[in-house]
């Protein structure tokens, strides 16, 4: 039966719990400058850190462990953004303070526009119940319940009426391929089952964002990489927005459409896999990817460079001893003609466009020079570089010309990789 969790949230229950509202990729969850600092003296801490103090010397000098310094950062709707760090980086503190289950220093949590510091007790546990559910590592299951009551449980809380929970317990159940499971307690099942039940549980309440700490860790390999896949499935089918803490890169990387890295409690750099492979911030962030295939995500679309001069606007059809004198006054070794609406129609050389002499540029036009397009990746360049010695015009989507990579560059990124 193919159905979404909104359609599996019963009617009646719909008006209590609030299906996701916000538009797909606008900011859902944000963060301003939120800062924990437990210990005796916050305040102190805080002056400490303001002056330019690092952490371990505040503890020396103060008692106080700055668990999150200053985070700033937004989550889009339909996103999963992962919070990556070494242990002790500060991740579960940063997740326990998006719900308030820990109260903040200093900073604040908007959640769909709304401030969640001013929330009174009552507010905040509609929140935690409803709009940001959270899966924890240890699964967190009621041990003398049947799946399906464990799964009913928080929506009973949630005040939804006897029928109505055990109707949407069922649909999740199924959901997360656990169907025929309902009456089993947790004990009797795997870890990698009692974590779907752990997801289901949250799934059922239908949250706005879904926050996960390292929810997968302790699943074996095979198990792992399984729940990996069904989260994404559920984000791709239901634009679920999810926070996922984890200190796996490979993980981080296969499920995080922008990953966060946190280093002693601040965060210190956010982007797409690419970006922080591309750009790292620092040799901490490097360090994450040292071990890591990442020719796939090495993109043509981030090594390209603009043909510039070496763009030939003309038809085929014009003599190619009209390009020729342009050609060589660019210096560049190849021509890449265009139409006057920027498709690419071919490549040339100064050599070859000699040749063809007052014939057509289309008799000048190269064999065998391949393209590829924007989101081919650094192994698939590298394959092309090895057959061809020119470098390689990537066009978009439409067969315009975007740019040029040049062999030089993708030997470059390749030997690179070699030595990390
Ligand atoms: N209740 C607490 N009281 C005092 N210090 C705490 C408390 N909770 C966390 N800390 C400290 O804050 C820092 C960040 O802890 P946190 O649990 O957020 O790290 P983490 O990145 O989740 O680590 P891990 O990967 O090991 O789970 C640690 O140094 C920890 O000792
Ligand atoms: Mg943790």
């Amino acid at each position: 039966m193919a159905y979404t969790l909104k359609e599996a949230v019963a009617p009646g229950a719909v008006t209590q719990l609030a299906p996701p509202q916000s538009t797909y990729g606008s900011d859902i969850l944000t963060v301003k400058n939120l800062s924990k600092i437990f210990g005796p003296k916050p305040e102190r801490a805080a002056a400490l850190l303001k002056q330019g103090m690092g952490r371990n010397e505040v503890l020396e000098q103060t008692g106080n462990m700055v668990a999150v310094n200053n985070v700033s950062l937004s989550v889009r709707a339909g996103e999963i953004f992962v919070i990556m760090g070494l242990s002790g980086s500060g991740k579960s503190t940063l997740v326990r303070l998006l719900n308030r289950l820990i109260e903040p220093t200093s900073g604040q949590v908007i959640l769909e526009g709304r401030d969640i510091a001013p929330m009174s007790t009552l507010e905040l546990r509609e929140v935690r119940r409803k709009k940001m559910a959270m899966v924890f590592q240890s699964f967190a299951l009621l041990p003398n319940r049947t799946v399906l009551d464990n799964i009913a449980y928080g929506l009973e809380v949630a005040g939804i009426p006897k029928a109505e929970r055990y109707e949407v317990a069922r649909k999740v159940l199924v959901r997360v391929g656990l169907g025929s499971y309902e009456k089993f307690l947790p004990s009797e099942l795997s870890g990698g089952m009692q974590q779907r039940v752990g997801l289901a549980r949250a799934l059922a309440v239908n949250p706005s964002v879904l926050l996960m700490d390292e929810a997968f860790s302790a699943l074996d390999p095979l198990i792992r990489s399984e729940m990996q896949n069904e989260l994404l499935r559920l984000q791709k089918e239901e634009q679920r927005t999810i926070v996922f803490i984890s200190h796996d890169i490979e993980e981080a990387i296969k499920i995080g459409g922008r990953i966060g890295i946190m280093k002693d409690g601040s965060l210190i750099q956010v982007g797409t896999p690419a970006e922080l492979i591309q750009s790292p911030a620092d040799d901490y962030v490097r360090d994450f990817f040292r071990n890591v295939d990442i020719s796939r995500f090495l993109k043509a679309s981030s090594m390209l460079s603009p043909a510039g001069r070496a763009l030939l606007n003309c038809t085929l059809a014009s003599p190619a001893s009209s390009q020729l004198n342009r050609l060589i006054d660019s210096g560049a070794e190849c021509g890449y003609v265009c139409d006057d609406t920027g498709r690419y129609l071919g490549c040339v050389t100064p050599a070859s466009l000699h040749q063809a002499g007052d014939a057509a540029v289309a008799e000048a036009l190269l064999a065998d020079v391949r393209t590829v397009t924007l989101d081919a990746d650094l192994n698939q360049l590298a394959a092309i570089a090895l057959e061809q010695e020119h470098d390689v015009p990537v066009l978009d989507g439409s067969g315009k010309l975007a740019g040029v990579v040049s062999c030089r560059n993708i030997l470059k990124q390749v030997m690179e990789r070699r030595q990390s």
